[in-house]
């Protein structure tokens, strides 16, 4: 096992009932700026539960974060910020409205120059304004770690950046918000949960058993609950179990002392700056690809793997392995997530395209730090 370091300040609320709290959460002499999406929040009860906890507190409300998180909307929300003396902000809805709350907490403190190279040119962000989230959506993880995705529809990017500074105070995460996923939000949910797994474990062996039966233990998870809430989206204990596993995808514990990939959702996020795809759609896709040309370099995991997950323990190595990539892919069509470029209409031309959005990356992709521009098309060319 690797050197670690953890600390993970975010405090967890979890549970029917818990945005009641929200009010003794966040102090009552800061100003707070009420973060929201599209309006789903205004259809469930989410927003007035929100609104009633906060009946304490000067709240700001600014709405209208995109899927895909615009920076441009970011910055409105950063003016105002400054201008209104906000000291708290609070994100109500999935994980696009907190990668957006994260992204202006940082950039509203940012003292550096142009808050856009936090993301262009990583520059650390040393301070951000505190915040906190309401999450209706399991599938990011961003409610417990330190990560925020950001678009910009003009330069055709979709980037990232961290920092302790962002950690959320505090995640209430209730599962009856969730109830009102559409089928698509909620696939994707479980789609980019279990691909979060995979990138931190389907690597190459570092002697850390207790991770790699956590990772099995929420890919399982998944798996079993997955059908249940597509079957039965009012199903509290399977809603419960999808949002706790999709936290415990992404808050940096399974990655503790191992080698992690994360090629499949460069490539991804790619897909989605290029073509607009949901983020979970381009994973879907292109993860079948990752596991096929990196097979030989993923071997032992992928032969655990195919044993722990989905029990395959006969034929040769090799076919076990095209056994556990086939049940992956299988996996995802079962809970209706499509993994084909072609049935988005997408054509062959795609595979050029992000292959050489990849090969003007300074660093080459994957735990093996191997996947440039030749294999990304050669991962590409496997998805058509
Ligand atoms: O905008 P509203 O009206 O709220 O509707 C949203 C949105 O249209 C809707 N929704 C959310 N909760 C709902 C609901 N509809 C009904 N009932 C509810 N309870 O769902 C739609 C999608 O929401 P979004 O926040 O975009 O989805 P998700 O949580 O999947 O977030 C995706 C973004 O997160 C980034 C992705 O790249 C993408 O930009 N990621 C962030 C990560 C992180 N911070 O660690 C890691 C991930 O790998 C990922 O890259
Ligand atoms: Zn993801």
């Amino acid at each position: 096992m690797m050197n670690f370091e953890y600390c993970n300040p975010v405090r967890i609320l979890f549970g029917k009932g818990e945005i009641t709290k929200l009010g003794e959460l966040i102090d009552k002499s800061l100003r707070v700026m009420m973060i929201y999406g599209g309006g789903s929040i205004k259809k469930n009860s989410v927003y007035d539960q929100v609104i009633k906890a906060l009946s304490n507190h000067t709240v700001t409300e600014f709405s209208g974060i995109e899927p895909n998180p615009q920076y441009d909307t970011c910055m409105k929300a950063v003016d105002i910020v400054k201008n209104d003396g906000i000291g708290f902000l609070l994100a109500v809805g999935g994980g696009s409205v907190l990668d957006a709350t994260k992204f202006i907490a940082a950039a509203a403190l940012y003292k550096d120059g142009d808050p856009w190279d936090i993301l262009l040119k990583q520059t650390p962000v040393k301070e951000a304004l505190p915040l906190g989230d309401v999450m209706t959506l399991p599938a990011t993880g961003s409610e417990m770690n330190p990560g925020s995705v950001i678009s910009r529809v003009e330069t055709n990017q979709k980037l990232f950046f961290g920092s302790p500074a962002v950690y959320p105070k505090f995640s209430i995460l209730d599962p009856e918000t969730t109830f009102t996923l559409p089928p698509r939000q909620t696939i994707n949910g479980i789609v980019d949960a279990y691909i979060h797994v995979v990138e931190q474990y389907l690597t190459f062996p570092a002697n850390a058993p207790l991770q790699d039966r956590l990772c099995e233990s929420i890919m399982l998870t998944l798996i079993e609950e997955g059908p249940r809430v597509l079957k039965d989206p009012n199903n509290y204990d399977a809603r419960a179990n999808i949002m706790w596993a999709a936290t415990c995808a992404l808050n940096g514990f399974i990655s503790l002392g191992v080698p992690q990939d994360w090629a499949t959702h460069l490539i991804g996020h790619e897909i989605t700056a290029e073509y607009g795809l949901d983020h979970a759609q381009t994973l879907a896709i292109v993860l079948p690809g990752t596991m096929q040309v990196q097979r030989d370099k993923k071997k032992e995991k992928l032969l655990q793997y195919a044993e722990r997950v989905f029990g395959i323990t006969s034929g040769s190595e090799d076919k076990r392995i095209d056994a556990a990539i086939a049940r992956t892919e299988e996996f995802f069509r079962s809970v209706g997530q499509k993994t084909k470029l072609s049935e988005y209409d997408i054509g062959p031309e795609a595979c050029d395209v992000i292959a050489k959005r990849i090969g003007m990356f300074p660093f080459k992709l994957g735990e093996q730090q191997d996947i440039g521009e030749e294999k990304t098309r050669e991962v590409l060319k496997l998805r058509v």
